[in-house]
This record gives C-alpha cells, structure tokens and sequence, in this order.
C-alpha cells in the first residue's frame, strides 16, 4: 500500500512540476488604476495599462493578443533577451583563451542570445502575488546557444506605490564564467499602443555619449559625444524632430551618466506624449541604454486588429554596452561562479 500511495504522490508531483514547468500562462499584477500582464514565456511584459490625463485607461505596450502568438515573433515585444542581449559581432568571442562560438540568427552575427534565446524559453513561476509582484526563473545550461556554463536566471516585476513598477533581474553563473546582459525589450507607445507613430513624444535621454555601429549594427569600439549631433537628447525634443539627418531612425547604445551617489540608480529617460499628458520615467543600474524606434517594424499585426507600422513604439533597453564581448575598452559583462548578476530598472509613471 505505502509503495503504491508514494508512487502515486510521486506522479502527482511530477505531473505537477512538469505542468509547472511547462504551462505558459498570463499573470497580472494590479493596483489602483495601475495593471500590467506579463506571461512565463520569454518573462515577457504583454501590457501596462495606464490613465491619461482625463483618466481615460490605454495600453501603452505593442503586443499580440494571444500568448502563442509570441512564438516565433522576430520583434521581441516585451521580451527578456539574453543571454547576452543586443549583437555579438561575428557571433563569437574569446573569454580565458577559448573561442566561443554563438549561434549567428542575425547575418553572421549573434542577436538577443541566438535564435533561441531566454525570450523563446518558458521560465517557471516561482512567486506570483497579484497586488505585489511576480518572479520568473529560467536554468540555461552549459552550451546553450554557445554560452558558457549553466546560469541560474530570474526576473522579478514588482509594483512599488501606486504608479511605479521595478523589475530586477539575477543571474548566478554555476560553474563557468560567462558574459551575461540582460535586457527588458518593451516596445512603448505612450499614446497607446494603436495610436499610430512615436515622432511627436518629447525625449529627455541622460547620456552625453553613444557607441556608434558600423553597417551590421556592430559597435566600432569608439564611444563618442552626442554633442552637436541628431543623438543628442540631454535637452528634451521631439523623437522626430531629427529623423530626417539620419538613415534609419535610432537603434543606438547610450553611455549613461554617473549617478552623484555611487548606490544611487542612473536617471535614463523622461518620456511625455503631451496630447494624452502621460509621462514616463525610467531609472537604472546598468552603465547603457539602447534607444531604438522600431525602425524594423513592418506592418506587424498586434493586439485587437492593431498593425504596427515602422516607429509604431519606443524601446529603452537598459543594458551594457553591445558586443563588450570583443571591446576590452567597454565595461566587461563576464560574471563568475560565486558572483552575481544584478540589473535593477524603476519606471514612474504619471499624467498631466
Ligand atoms: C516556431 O518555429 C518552430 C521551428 O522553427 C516550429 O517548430 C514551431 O511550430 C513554430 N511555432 C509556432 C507557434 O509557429
Ligand atoms: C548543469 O546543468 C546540467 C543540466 O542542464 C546538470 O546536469 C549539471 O549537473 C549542471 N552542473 C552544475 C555544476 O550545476
Ligand atoms: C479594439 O478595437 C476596437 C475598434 O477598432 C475598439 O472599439 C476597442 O475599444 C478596442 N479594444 C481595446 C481593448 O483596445
């Protein structure tokens, strides 16, 4: 008898964890007028739903409208991207006097962690409280998509007050040293997501200096000044108003500035779409941000029947710099066994 229960306790709890594991879900978190939804796949954020000035609720977060229908999605809509996010030039890299080579889904480069990255994965539910905050983790083992190691991943969305959302994101390597960065990669229409394009929001960006890319997008290693040039957002402007001096709209690595207090969070970005009054503002600890227009959208058919057309949303990745991998100069992303990776992010968000 007691074998035959504990067998059956032991296939109920396998079942159990495997439905866990494997189970895709929505999870909300909600305060107030403040919601938001995210699902275990990709930890993707899939809305933030938010009050204009006269209280009229929008969602301000491109996206689709079924979980499935982030499968096999080329945009990232609201994904954590990693292993290593952003581009790895010629999808390889050295690290202790080996090679690695990653897998090349972007030309013969590597992109957000290769074709399967940690936005394609499901991640276990290991915490969810709909008034507080939900946390996502994921076990990347050793050679996936060419990385080194296993890595132990989690990401948490939190609400703090009634219109803050953090999310903080840990990542401990097991038994390798590997490069690790993380980025959140929510596309943001602050008008709402089927208001049409982007050009007229205001833009505040808090770095004096870019990574400029040679044609595949790749870091050249130089870190130049904004100054004088159509990156220069350190006074606020219109998204638009320099479309016109540049090829393709932004996709670009900020240099963030210093906090004055080494604890302190970097002030990234001050976002306002004046017709609806919403404003939003971002903070992180990660030394980069990478601003990009959605330069690659292309009549993307998105949420409620809604098809995203080139510069339909913002993203404001927080991040290191693309490619350190290959630029001994740029802030190394290589974390150890023992150490631990820490991205933090805070988003306030008002209307006037
Ligand atoms: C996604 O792509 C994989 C392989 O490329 C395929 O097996 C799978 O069916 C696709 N999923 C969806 C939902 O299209
Ligand atoms: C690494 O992960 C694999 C499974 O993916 C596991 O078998 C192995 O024990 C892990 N090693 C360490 C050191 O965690
Ligand atoms: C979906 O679109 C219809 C018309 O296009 C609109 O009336 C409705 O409010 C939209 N629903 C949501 C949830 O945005």
């Amino acid at each position: 008898m007691a074998n035959i229960f504990s067998f059956c306790v032991f296939i109920v709890l396998s079942s159990l964890c495997f439905s866990k594991a494997q189970h895709v879900k929505v999870y909300e978190l909600k305060r107030g007028y403040f919601s938001a939804k995210f699902t275990n796949y990709g930890a993707t954020m899939l809305s933030v739903i938010l009050p204009d000035k006269t209280g009229k609720l929008d969602d301000v977060v491109l996206g689709y409208d079924l979980v499935n229908d982030y499968k096999n999605d080329t945009t990232y809509f609201g994904a954590i991207v990693g292993r290593v996010a952003n581009r790895i030039g010629g999808a390889k890299f050295i690290l202790n006097g080996v090679t690695y080579k990653t897998d090349a889904n972007d030309g013969k480069n590597t992109l957000h962690g290769g074709s399967k990255g940690f936005s394609d994965v499901i991640w276990t539910v290991k915490s969810y409280k709909k008034h507080s905050h939900v946390t996502f983790s994921y076990e990347s083992f050793d050679g996936e998509e060419g990385f080194p190691g296993n890595l132990s991943v989690s990401v948490t969305y939190m609400l703090l007050h009634k219109n803050k959302l953090a999310v903080k994101m840990m990542a401990k390597p097991l038994n390798k040293p590997t490069p690790v960065n993380l980025a959140l990669h929510t596309y943001w229409n602050l008008g709402g997501h089927n208001s049409g394009d982007i050009m007229s929001h205001t833009l505040k960006l808090f770095g004096s200096k870019i990574t400029p890319v040679d044609s595949e997008l790749i870091p050249t290693g130089e870190i130049v000044p904004v100054r004088k040039t159509p990156y220069d957002f350190r006074r606020p402007r219109e998204i638009g108003s320099k479309f016109d001096q540049l090829p393709h709209g932004y996709d670009i690595n900020y240099v963030l500035h210093k906090s004055r207090r080494s604890r302190h969070l970097r002030k990234v970005a001050v976002v306002v779409e004046s017709k609806c009054g919403r404003k939003m503002e971002l903070w992180t600890n990660m030394p980069g941000v990478q601003f990009y227009t959605s330069n690659m959208l292309k009549n993307e058919k998105g949420k409620n029947g809604t098809v995203y057309g080139k510069h339909a949303g913002f993203c404001l990745e927080t991040q290191g710099f693309p490619d350190a991998v290959n630029h001994p100069n740029f802030p190394s992303q290589i974390v150890k066994p023992r150490g631990i990776y820490k991205h933090f992010m805070v988003y306030r968000f008002t209307a006037h």
